[in-house]
């Protein structure tokens, strides 16, 4: 069995900011970092971090060599990630005293996926393999049914969450990562029992995560749901959090851990990922994590 994750890759240019900027305030920021990033690049790291073989598939810009760099030094293969002219996928995230965050996202080369490029993609994987989606790259919606077709075992982290997601038929998604605001997005309910209960009547076919922040996070499937808290830490930057989280569960489904030791290390893991700086730079090795 195969994994291949076709997401997005970016430069994301982080501020270190007293607090996050609101509507018509100028302020200085106390720095700036560049870091590798993208909900993509970011959760293909923690499945590689975690000891999965992956395939990442997506496009950079003129300026990503980087991207590629940081892919290959992690064991991710390369091949089905091109290099086009267009500028790079990139962020400007704010990073608070506490740790929180706004993201400005430009979708840049990200958003430059064409059917053809998706097929030869998918024309080198087969029934029974993972396809790890998120919505940071255009074409979600044909991937989806292209994979579907081919019997890929599609998860989706439907983040962030726009019209691009209605147009796709999430009847084919075999496992949703979601957080909260994202669950409220799918399914238009505010408590997690409803969206779980709403998702299972929607989509009866997947099983679901929802993280809950501070309130740690649930799964669902068909042996019912299971609740993991989190590893309190101190918060430097919660960048990633989700993506690290969203790596290492999948990782313990795809060597068939029980379902609550992997809730466990997915929540470690993104524990140890908040208390550093950075996206990519912040997930931690699986040695670590146990
Ligand atoms: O989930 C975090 C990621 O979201 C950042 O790395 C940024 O690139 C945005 O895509």
């Amino acid at each position: 069995m195969k994994v291949l994750n076709f997401g997005s890759l970016n430069l994301d240019y982080v501020y270190q900011m007293q607090h996050i900027l609101i509507p018509g305030e100028t302020q200085a920021s106390k720095g700036r970092d560049i870091f590798c990033g993208g909900k993509g690049l970011n959760q293909s790291i923690a499945l590689a971090r975690a000891g999965i073989s992956l395939y990442h598939a997506g496009m950079i810009g003129a300026e990503g060599d980087i991207l590629l760099k940081t892919c290959r030094e992690n064991g991710i293969s390369t091949e089905f990630i091109r290099k086009i002219p267009d500028p790079c996928g990139h962020t400007v995230i704010q990073v608070d005293e506490d740790g929180q965050n706004c993201i400005l996202l430009f979708g840049g080369a990200n958003r430059s996926i064409t059917r053809e490029f998706a097929d030869e993609v998918l024309d080198s994987f087969e029934k029974g393999d993972i396809l790890l989606l998120q919505n940071e790259i255009n074409e979600l919606d044909y991937i989806i049914d292209k994979g579907y077709e081919k019997g890929m075992r599609i998860i989706l982290n439907p983040s962030p969450y726009d019209d691009a997601l209605d147009a796709c038929d999430l009847t084919k998604v075999s496992l949703f990562l979601m957080n909260e605001i994202e669950g409220y997005q799918i399914t238009g309910e505010k408590e997690p029992e409803a969206i779980l209960k709403k998702m299972k009547e929607r989509y009866p076919q997947a099983g679901a995560v929802l993280t809950l922040g501070a309130d740690g996070a649930l799964y669902q499937d068909e042996t019912g749901i299971y609740q993991q808290g989190i590893f309190k830490v101190k918060a430097v930057d919660t960048t990633a959090a989700g993506d690290t989280f969203t790596g290492y569960f999948i990782s313990s489904l795809i060597e068939g851990m029980p379902v609550q030791k992997g809730l466990e290390m997915a929540a470690k893991a993104s524990a140890i990922a908040v208390s550093r700086p950075g996206a990519a730079a912040s997930i931690p090795r699986r040695e670590e994590v146990l």
